[in-house]
Formats: C-alpha cells, sequence, structure tokens
C-alpha cells in the first residue's frame, strides 16, 4: 500500500486531505511542522507527500534539500497565492505538483489520480525512451542530438503533471508537436486537444472564442457558443502565439490559470474548467513583457515549466536524421522510394535553416518533387536554401484571406504583412520568403506606414 505524508500546520485542513487521501488507498501521516516531519520521514519513507511552504518552524523548502531525503517521493507543494513564486521554484527543484491555499477538492483528487500513473502510461514512456536511441524518435518528434534529449526529457516530466508549460522557440522549430506530445502523454490524451492561435483571430471575437458567449451577448450572436476552455474541458488547450493576445483578455487568462473559473461573454455566472494550458511564443518573453505585449504577471503564471526548442542550426547532428523522415513520409505516401546523396545532405547541414524544421520540410519534399529520379542531388536543392532562396511556400504557415474583387495593391499588402508578422519583423526572410528584394520590401513598408491596420486581417488555420 501507498503511504502519504501530510505537512501542514493548520490541521483542519491537515485532516480533511488526510481523509481525501486515506480513500484513495494511502495510509496516511500528518505533521504540522518541520520538526515532526522529520520525526516522520525516519520512519517511514512516503510515496507521496503534500508539503506546506510556510511552516511554524521554518520553510517546507528546507526538506526537500536535506540528504535527498524525498528523492523518492513525489512532492506536491501547498501555497497560498503570494507565495506562487516559491512553488514555481520549487517545481524546478524535483517538487511534482503544487495546490494553492484554499484546497479544492477536486484539485486534489485530480493530482491524486495524475501521481497513480497508469502502467500503461509508464510502461509506454521507457519504451519511447528507448527508441530515442534506436530509431531517432521520441513519439512525433525526431531527432536524437543532446538537446532534443535534454527536451524528451522534460516533456517525459511535466506531462504526468497539470501543470502549465510554456514552450518557446523560433519560427518552425516544432513547438506544436512538442504541445501535442506532452498532452499525448497525459492522462487526459483520451480527451480533447485544442489550438488556438491567439495572433489569428481577429481582437474582437477573440474572447468569445476562448470564453465563449451568450445568445444576445453582441450583435450576431444569434445562440449560445461555447468557447475553446468549455470543449477542452478534461484535455489540453494550446494557446499558440499567446502574446498576440489582448491585454484585457490576458487578465481574463490570468484568472482561469489561478482559479479554474471564467465567465463567458454577456455571462455573469462563473464556469469552472478543468484544463490544461500549454502556451508557445516565438518572441523572447521577457522582450515581450517590456514591450508591453505580455502581462509580466501572466508570464509567471504560464512559465511554471518552460521547455525552450532549439533551432535547427544548434542541432544540426538531427538534420540528416529529419531529412531521412520526411522523405520516408512523402516516400511512402506517393508510393515511389528517393534517396539523397552524399552531396545532397552534406548541403543540407550546412545551412543555417532560418525557417528550422518546417524550412527543412519543405526543402525536402520540393526535393522529391523536382528530381529527375531516385537520387537526389545537392543541386535540385540548393537553389532553396541559398541565402536569397527561391520563394518557399509555408504549407501549415498561418493564411490570409482575400476577398474576390480585391485591388492587387491590397491583396500585396496584406500578404507582405501577414508574412512579416509571421517572421516576427524579420525583414530578409520576409522578403526572401515573398521572393521581392528587402529593397522593395521597405519601399512598400513606407507606403503602408500608417495604415497597419490591414495587418489583422490575416487569418491561421487551426491544428
Ligand atoms: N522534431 C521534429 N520532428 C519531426 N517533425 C517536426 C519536428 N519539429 C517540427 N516538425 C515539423 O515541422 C513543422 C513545423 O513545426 P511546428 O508547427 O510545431 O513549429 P512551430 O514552432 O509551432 O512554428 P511557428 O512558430 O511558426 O508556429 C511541422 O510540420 C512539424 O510536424
Ligand atoms: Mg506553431
Amino acid at each position: 500500500m501507498s503511504h502519504a505524508l501530510i505537512v501542514e500546520d493548520d490541521r483542519e485542513s491537515a485532516e480533511i486531505m488526510a481523509a481525501l487521501i486515506a480513500t484513495e488507498g494511502f495510509t496516511v501521516a500528518t505533521a504540522h511542522s518541520l520538526r515532526e516531519a522529520r520525526a516522520q520521514l525516519s520512519m517511514n519513507q512516503p510515496d507521496l507527500v503534500l508539503l506546506d511552504l510556510m511552516l511554524p518552524d521554518g520553510s517546507g523548502m528546507e526538506l526537500i534539500g536535506e540528504n535527498n531525503v524525498l528523492s523518492n517521493s513525489e512532492v506536491v507543494f501547498i501555497t497560498g497565492h503570494a507565495s506562487l513564486e516559491t512553488s514555481i521554484q520549487a517545481l524546478r527543484h524535483g517538487a511534482t505538483d503544487y495546490l494553492i491555499k484554499p484546497i479544492n477538492i477536486n484539485q486534489l483528487k485530480g493530482i491524486l489520480s495524475r501521481l497513480m500513473r497508469p502502467a500503461e502510461l509508464q510502461a509506454e514512456l521507457s519504451s519511447m525512451r528507448e527508441t530515442v536511441a534506436e530509431r531517432g524518435n521520441f513519439g512525433l518528434l525526431w531527432g536524437r542530438s543532446t538537446p532534443m534529449q535534454r527536451v524528451y526529457e522534460q516533456l517525459a516530466k511535466v506531462a504526468v503533471t497539470s501543470v502549465t508549460v510554456f514552450v518557446t522557440g523560433e519560427s518552425g522549430s516544432g513547438k506544436e508537436v512538442v504541445a501535442k506530445t506532452v498532452h499525448d502523454l497525459s492522462r487526459r490524451r483520451k480527451q480533447p486537444f485544442l489550438a488556438v492561435n491567439c495572433g489569428a483571430i481577429s481582437p474582437n471575437l477573440i474572447e468569445s472564442e476562448i470564453f465563449g458567449h451568450e445568445k444576445g451577448s453582441f450583435t450576431g450572436a444569434e445562440r449560445t457558443h461555447q468557447g475553446f476552455f468549455e470543449r477542452a474541458h478534461g484535455g489540453t488547450l494550446f494557446l499558440d502565439e499567446v502574446t498576440e493576445m489582448p491585454l484585457e483578455l490576458q487578465v481574463k487568462l490570468l484568472r482561469v490559470l489561478e482559479t479554474g473559473m471564467f465567465m463567458r461573454v454577456g455571462s455573469t455566472q462563473d464556469r469552472e474548467t478543468d484544463v490544461r494550458i500549454i502556451a508557445a511564443t516565438n518572441r523572447d518573453p521577457a522582450q515581450a513583457v517590456a514591450q508591453g505585449k505580455l502581462r509580466e504577471d501572466l508570464l509567471y503564471r504560464l512559465n511554471v515549466f518552460p521547455v525552450q526548442v532549439p533551432p535547427l542550426r544548434d542541432r544540426t547532428e538531427d538534420i540528416p536524421l529529419l531529412a531521412a523522415h520526411f522523405l520516408d513520409d512523402i516516400s511512402r505516401k506517393e508510393g515511389r522510394a528517393a534517396s539523397f546523396t552524399p552531396a545532397a545532405l552534406q548541403a543540407m547541414s550546412a545551412h543555417r535553416w532560418p525557417g528550422n524544421v518546417r524550412e527543412l520540410r519543405n526543402v525536402v519534399q520540393r526535393g522529391y518533387v523536382m528530381a529527375n529520379g531516385p537520387e537526389i542531388d545537392a543541386d535540385v536543392i540548393s537553389p532553396w536554401m541559398s541565402p536569397n532562396p527561391m520563394p518557399v511556400m509555408l504549407d501549415d504557415a498561418p493564411s490570409v484571406t482575400l476577398r474576390i474583387g480585391q485591388s492587387m495593391a491590397e491583396a500585396e499588402r496584406f500578404l507582405i504583412l501577414a508574412t512579416l508578422r509571421h517572421f516576427d519583423n524579420h525583414k530578409e526572410r520576409t522578403a526572401a520568403t515573398l521572393g521581392i528584394s528587402l529593397k522593395t520590401l521597405y519601399n512598400r513598408l513606407k507606403d503602408y506606414s500608417g495604415d497597419l491596420s490591414a495587418s489583422d486581417n490575416s487569418e491561421s488555420s487551426m491544428a
């Protein structure tokens, strides 16, 4: 039988938690101070420790540091709002999860059920770790470089918890695949995984998209609409480009993250939701805060478990493996085998890949289509890999919507501004992708200055 230790000075809440945990099949001991906790730990090694951070004789953090006494236990911190920052520190030091006071019984139950990892998930995780060495992939993620292996270890660790994950990395580096992998490795995997691109929904619709709305709450709201938070209930919500969310809405997001409660637009009724949040951005989060695009308190709340996806140029040893994987993929779909010549592989390994894995995948697919025969040589793919590449369509990049009859000038403006935004204002990449000179791009931008609202017309497909 599993053993739990509750370290909490408030006797009443310690009793309530003890009762609940006992019904889940644990033997339970309680301690009301660090001293009592040490005494308990010397007698019995718990599988689970619920640890209050503010104890009469010191901080619960002290126990973590002491002689690895908790190294075989799952540690869940209990914290008041004010000390959220401390608990974030604690998570980085090996705690599994945390609870915020006053303790919500449903949250505690959720944590307990997640701690008892199904044997199935555990077995899968260990076989996935073996596959990394053998075949070079961790689920959907390919690569066996040291930086990627570090990412896999982080994902394996965080997936089983309910903790918010914040994924950063350059465009095309694989942030969405990382998010999906966390979901697939969690107990939520049979529930929905919904992705919402905050940068692609017009600012006046985003609140109702995310939180839903009541019938008649605004012109055009003809029926009640369930937002992403309701539809993702029990599952995972991927908030992509979270820095593009309007600041007023960031406040509301913060509230759901802290309390699990939200309201539909046009309603005053609080609703509870059980959604795991994974957020992503290709901006530097600290810079986004400095520029006033991201609320600092939201960054703190999202950044509980940061995962940084390395750019492809920092893991060049993965390039041949990724290229082979994408080639395999398209060969299988098309029913015709192909391979790269050593010179082609050499050229790919030497390229800087500003568009990261997405760019590599596009180059592989184009090479496959353009090659005359089963061998893809360097000269077939190099036009797309030169510093001034031929235009490369980004297959899964956001798209712009145009109306029939719209003027060419307008269409051009939409496309240029949306592409620029996609590349985070990187002018060289934008010009190269659009197949225009940098000078032309600057000229157009000069023409548009003063009328940048057109960029709001971009739309994105959601995975
Ligand atoms: N490690 C990987 N293994 C296999 N495929 C990958 C890997 N990383 C990325 N990809 C593929 O590359 C493409 C881009 O990945 P993804 O959409 O996750 O990038 P992103 O970081 O979210 O980019 P953006 O910031 O532009 O949204 C996808 O087609 C994805 O399947
Ligand atoms: Mg993405």
